[in-house]
């Protein structure tokens, strides 16, 4: 059986309209503007209001990559959002697009690996689209983080943002597309980045609310030295499976968590920062949202050619991490 080249058709991207700057948040908690650009490179972050939910940012961005990819929510055979911020617990987030899309031929689920979720949505999709299953597939990322965020924690509070990230994948010519996946776990770390309540280990309660675990809890120190590590090694091992060295890297687009991570990755992949994506200055860590926009805004900058190669990669909550090697 002959596969499927597998490539990105199209891209979107939406964030809230509300900007939360590092001078905002030094009227919230004892921080300050100098002390967050130089510890993470974030300035500001966008913010949903109370009404919006994930779904609400995400369709959005899903409508603006079904547009350019020129294709209508009729044709699409799936649907995969990567969310820790569904709407509810269910109906999952992917049916609520689903029905607002008007997407009725669609499976839909959602697929939760934190930061890492948007690859590992990608790696699933492109397999049912490689052996000939589906055409068609949508696959976003997208984070309210604001609302599981402790605003009186200023190791926490500064770092996050909320916004969507969407792509539609589908066939592409011969030599483009998705030329690797490299997705993996470690649950030994699931302690450093969790949220405690509201699962059925831990159901939501008032001295949940009380005790405040209904916010993400992160060991920062802990899953920094983790990002450090594995951003690399995941991006060479991607490249391995594809068959290329760092030199072949056109692009690196890394999970946007802190511009100190970033720059490591660029020094182990020997990659200059004129080929890396960088826009947590202006969104901060949006976590599966953030690897898609910066992919929609490279895209929409046109900072693409075709025959590009560009190195996806990123890391979350579980741990788990993820990159991908893809040819424009
Ligand atoms: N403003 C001012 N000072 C602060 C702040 C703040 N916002 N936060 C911490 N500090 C202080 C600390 O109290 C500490 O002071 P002390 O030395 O007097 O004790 C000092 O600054 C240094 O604190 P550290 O925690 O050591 O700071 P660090 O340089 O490690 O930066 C950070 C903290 C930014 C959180 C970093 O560890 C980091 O980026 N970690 C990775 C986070 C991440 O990528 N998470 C992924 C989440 S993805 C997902 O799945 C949702």
């Amino acid at each position: 059986m002959s596969l499927i080249p597998v490539g990105v058709l199209g891209t979107g991207k939406h964030v809230p309209e509300r900007v939360l700057t590092n001078f905002d948040l030094e009227k919230i908690v004892d921080t300050n503007d100098e002390w967050i650009r130089t510890r993470t490179g974030i300035r500001e972050r966008r913010i949903a209001s109370a009404e919006e939910a994930a779904s609400d940012l995400a369709f959005p961005a899903a409508e603006q990559a079904l547009k350019n990819a020129g294709i209508t929510a009729a044709d699409l055979d799936l649907i995969i959002v990567a969310t820790v911020t569904p709407d509810m617990a269910f109906p999952s987030t992917a049916c609520i697009l689903q029905e607002r899309l008007g997407a009725k031929k669609a499976a839909a689920f959602d697929l939760m690996a934190a930061c890492s979720g948007f690859i590992y949505g990608l790696a699933n999709a492109t397999n049912f689209i490689t052996l000939g299953t589906y055409k068609y597939a949508l696959i976003i990322g997208v984070e309210v983080l604001s609302k599981i965020t402790d605003y009186t924690d200023r190791n926490t509070c500064i770092l996050f943002g909320d916004g969507a990230g969407a792509v539609v994948i589908g066939a592409v010519p011969e030599g483009r597309g998705f030329k690797s996946f490299e997705i993996g776990a470690d649950g030994t770390g699931g302690p450093l980045l969790k949220l405690h309540a509201g699962g059925s280990r831990c159901p939501s309660s008032a001295e949940t609310i009380a005790q405040k675990q209904h916010y993400m809890y992160m060991a920062g120190a802990e899953v920094f030295k983790f990002a450090v590590r594995i951003m690399g090694n995941a991006a060479e091992e991607a490249l391995r499976k594809a068959g290329l060295v760092k030199e072949d890297i056109d692009l690196l687009i890394p999970h946007q968590a802190n511009i100190r991570i970033i720059n490591s990755a660029l020094h182990k992949l020997n990659v200059p920062e004129d080929k890396c994506i960088i826009n947590l200055d202006r969104y901060g860590n949006v976590g599966a949202a953030s690897i898609p926009m910066a992919l929609a805004e490279a895209a929409e900058s046109g900072r693409l050619s075709p025959g590009d190669r560009i190195v996806m990669v990123g890391f979350g909550a579980g741990l788990t991490w993820g990159a991908s090697v893809l040819v424009w």
